[in-house]
């Protein structure tokens, strides 16, 4: 049994190390992604510290947590789900709470906030799905999901579910992408009602200038 957690550890390393050098264009060889990535210090870090979380020993957990928040500038929360293939690419800042579940072969940027909303126990942390970019900044704040494949843009402040394949950006966030076709904001959209509101606009104003221009002619004659 404990063989076979060493191997899972062990394996769980090399997919984090492969991720960086997959996703990472600066990075080089595995062994100095190994000794030089916080990011990937961060993930090894938590896997032993999930371990102790999820064993009943959560000062421990905890404690682990907070020593690797202390050399990586990353705060995991012992009590977070991650998957395999993760990239953390310069990491500093990111916070990650307690009840987070985040998919396989996802990518966080510097400043991610994986957060709750309120005080309330239980639930109150996204739940991301696999192959998920989240860009430097960016904060997903609730209880909801994110779907496979999506991007979340740099900065993005995410407060509500986004459906897979989707891409999201501002604040607070909103669908711009759908399977990588721009989706149009509806408040910004400009509709065959709007236009005929326009032109009625400009008859009426057309009609007043005539009407001017008579009255002025008129006083013109008059004088
Ligand atoms: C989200 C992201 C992946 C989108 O990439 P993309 O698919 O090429 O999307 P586009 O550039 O076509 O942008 C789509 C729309 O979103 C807007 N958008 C993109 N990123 C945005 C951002 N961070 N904030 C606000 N709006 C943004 C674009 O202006 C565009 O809007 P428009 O259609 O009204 O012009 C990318 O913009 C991003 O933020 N990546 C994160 C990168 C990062 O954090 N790097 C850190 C390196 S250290």
């Amino acid at each position: 049994m404990a063989e076979e957690r060493k191997k899972m550890l062990l394996k769980d390393i090399w997919l984090d190390v492969k991720a960086v050098q997959e996703r990472d264009p600066a990075a080089r060889s595995a062994l100095e992604v190994l000794l030089l990535y916080q990011g990937v210090h961060a993930l090894i870090w938590h896997r032993i510290a999930h371990w102790f979380w999820t064993h009943n020993m959560r000062f421990l957990g905890r404690l682990i947590s907070q020593i690797a928040r202390f050399f990586t500038l990353i705060e995991i929360h012992p009590g977070a789900v991650l998957g395999h293939g993760i990239l953390i690419d310069h990491g500093c800042g990111i916070v990650i709470g307690e009840t987070t579940v985040v998919g396989d072969n996802c990518t966080l940027y510097q400043g991610v906030t994986l957060g709750g909303v309120g005080t309330k126990k239980g639930k109150r942390h996204p739940t991301i799905g696999n192959n998920v970019l989240i860009g430097a900044g960016a904060k997903i704040l609730g209880a909801f999901e994110v779907g496979d494949n999506c991007q979340i843009a740099a900065n993005a402040v995410l407060l509500k579910p986004l459906e897979e394949n989707s891409t999201a950006a501002g604040i607070p966030a909103r669908q711009v992408k759908k399977d990588g076709v721009p989706v149009k904001d509806p408040s910004k959209k400009i509709n065959t009602e709007h236009i005929c509101k326009m032109q009625e606009t400009i008859d009426e104003l057309e009609r007043r200038v005539k009407e001017l221009e008579k009255e002025l002619e008129k006083a013109k004659e008059e004088l």
